[in-house]
């Protein structure tokens, strides 16, 4: 497993970079697709995922945190103070976005085992949560649009600065480490 460096970043915070780019990139589809297309065979597939997918992101966003906190030191530095509160703008949608869910969820009092594992156990219909319910109505589809406009300008970013010969960060997540400025 490589470290982080100046230079690029290893294969760890790479591994959480792009298994998690996939992971919200089904959830933002599954969400676009249960929004737009109900009725369609894509939604009847895709949308019993969500809450399985998107709990399976949870955990692994609290890994990435640790592991960015770990290595803030060691890291490419950010290009600009829009980059870094950018980055730190889609941890944060990141994080909360799967947490209201879960909030939600549990004051719902239904019971929840996201990929077969038993979290929360069903209560008497008494004992729902209401601030928690009307948390996740208010804000969690709502914030996931913002997470969706803001990994389309992160990419954007990216790609933009690709053919500038100081600029390009893509070789930080992707190729080898000759390449990377
Ligand atoms: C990174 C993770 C997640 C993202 C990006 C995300 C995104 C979204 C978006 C954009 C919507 C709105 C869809 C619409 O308007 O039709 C939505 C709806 C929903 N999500 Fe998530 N979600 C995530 C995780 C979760 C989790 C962990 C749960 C539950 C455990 C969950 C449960 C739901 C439910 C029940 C809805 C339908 C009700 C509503 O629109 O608020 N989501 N999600
Ligand atoms: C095609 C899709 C994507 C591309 C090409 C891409 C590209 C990149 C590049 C080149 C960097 C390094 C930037 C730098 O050091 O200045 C980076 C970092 C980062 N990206 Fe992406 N990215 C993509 C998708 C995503 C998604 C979906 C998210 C999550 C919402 C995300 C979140 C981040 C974060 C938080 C960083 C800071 C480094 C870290 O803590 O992992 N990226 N990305």
């Amino acid at each position: 497993m490589t470290p982080d460096n100046a230079a690029r970043y290893g294969s760890f915070s790479r591994f959480l970079h792009w298994t998690m780019a996939l992971g919200i990139g089904w959830m933002l589809v599954s969400a676009i697709t249960h929004s737009l297309a109900k009725d369609s065979g894509l939604d009847a597939f895709m949308w019993p995922t969500h809450k399985h997918v998107g709990s399976a992101l949870m955990v692994l966003v609290v890994v990435r945190l640790l592991w960015a906190l770990v290595n803030t030191a060691r890291r490419p530095a950010s290009l600009s103070l829009a980059a870094k509160l950018g980055h730190w703008a889609l941890y944060a949608l990141m994080f909360a976005i799967p947490l209201i869910g879960l909030l939600r969820q549990y004051g719902s009092a239904r019971a929840f085992s996201p990929l077969g594992l038993p979290v929360f156990p069903g209560r008497d219909e008494s004992t729902k949560i209401q601030w928690m319910t009307d948390l996740g109505g208010a804000l969690h589809g709502e914030l996931g649009w913002v997470l969706l406009a803001a990994v389309l300008g992160h990419i954007a970013m990216a790609w933009w600065h690709r053919r500038s010969p100081t600029d390009n960060v893509l070789p930080r997540m992707i190729g080898s480490s000759a390449s990377a400025r």
